[in-house]
């Protein structure tokens, strides 16, 4: 998973995508017919074919934080990009794109809000880079990659497990009519901003998008029956989407080919792009294939290398499928 690693550990908070769109441009160019990106930097990748338009769709871009104020002692004040959570960012160390590194810690007792905390970057002062953070500056998890008996954690699997198995989808599809797009998009961590360009300049016959999906089989937790490990999950419902009836129909027929087990998604709240891509134009019947992963928006985001592989296999049986 020595791919994962590399997307997982790259720098790219959402609106400042491209360390991780340079690595992903890399792998696919020998399989890609062609790529291009868009206005808003998202990344399509096209394997054309003469068949209907089928998108498929991972975001880049990562939860992150924004220096609002450096004030007169050099303390970072921070607002998020994207659901940060206190708790995962409190005591615990960011990373900036320069690399320098700042402890979080808390201004009262008992932080509560984002804005409860402050950034402390002497942490890795060297005469040379010291106190260079100016407000506007954006910094990440300091979450490194590991992987242990068939798991893997990191920062970041939200969303670059779903590039990855992209990228895995298309080196290893073999051929098809369908006309198929791989779209890495921007900033959806800000509300699927970037798949609601790139559904509307493709206008695909029909979408799915591969995201992570909260699962907590936890001490404590319970609130979703999702298992890490119990397979990839099809999305039936978030808070943005209700998924088309005939892509998750597809989806379950693509599982059992592959004879990958699945499990089933129904969210409350919270969305991917999934949501944009549907009501895009005159609406694009859309579904979503989603990695369970414990530990969601934080720094050690945990998920199953053999549901990763699942949804490989399940995305490459959708690939080659008429809808
Ligand atoms: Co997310
Ligand atoms: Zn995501």
């Amino acid at each position: 998973m020595a791919l994962l690693k590399k997307l997982t550990q790259a720098f790219g908070p959402s609106g400042n995508e491209d360390a991780v769109r340079d690595i992903i441009i890399e792998e696919i160019t020998p399989y890609a017919d062609e790529y291009s990106v868009d206005t808003l930097g998202n990344l399509i990748v096209r394997k054309k074919g003469t068949g209907k338009k089928l998108m498929l769709c991972a975001h880049m871009d990562e939860i992150g934080v924004i220096a609002t104020v450096v004030d007169d002692k050099k303390f970072v004040h921070f607002s998020g990009i994207g659901g940060v959570k206190v708790s995962a960012l409190h005591q615990n160390k960011v990373v900036f794109a320069n690399g320098e590194v700042g402890v979080v810690a808390e201004k009262s007792e008992k932080p509560t809000k984002v804005s409860d905390l402050y950034i402390d970057v002497l942490l890795d002062c060297k005469a040379d880079n010291l106190y260079n953070i100016s407000v506007g500056d954006v910094a990440v998890y300091d979450g490194k990659y590991d992987e242990n008996g068939g798991f893997v954690s990191s920062k970041a699997l939200d969303d670059r497990v779903g590039c990855y198995i992209l990228i895995e989808v298309l080196k290893q599809i073999e051929k098809t009519d369908n006309d198929l797009y791989f779209v890495f998009s921007v900033q959806e961590e800000l509300g699927l901003r970037g798949a609601k360009t790139a559904a509307f300049g493709i206008s695909p016959d029909y979408a799915v998008a591969v995201d992570v999906t909260p699962c907590d089989d936890v001490p404590g937790g319970g609130k979703y029956p999702l298992k890490l490990g119990g397979g990839p999950a099809i999305k039936v419902k978030d808070g943005s989407v209700i998924c088309h009836p005939r892509v998750k129909k597809l989806l379950e027929q693509a599982a059992k080919t592959g004879r990958v087990a699945v499990q089933y998604e129904v969210l409350d709240k919270g969305g991917t792009d999934a949501g944009a891509i549907h009501t895009s134009g005159a609406g694009v019947a859309t579904g979503a294939l989603s990695v369970p992963v414990r530990y969601l928006h934080t720094p050690c985001e945990t998920a199953s290398i053999a549901d990763i592989e699942g949804a490989v296999t399940v995305l490459k049986s959708v690939c080659s499928e008429a809808l």
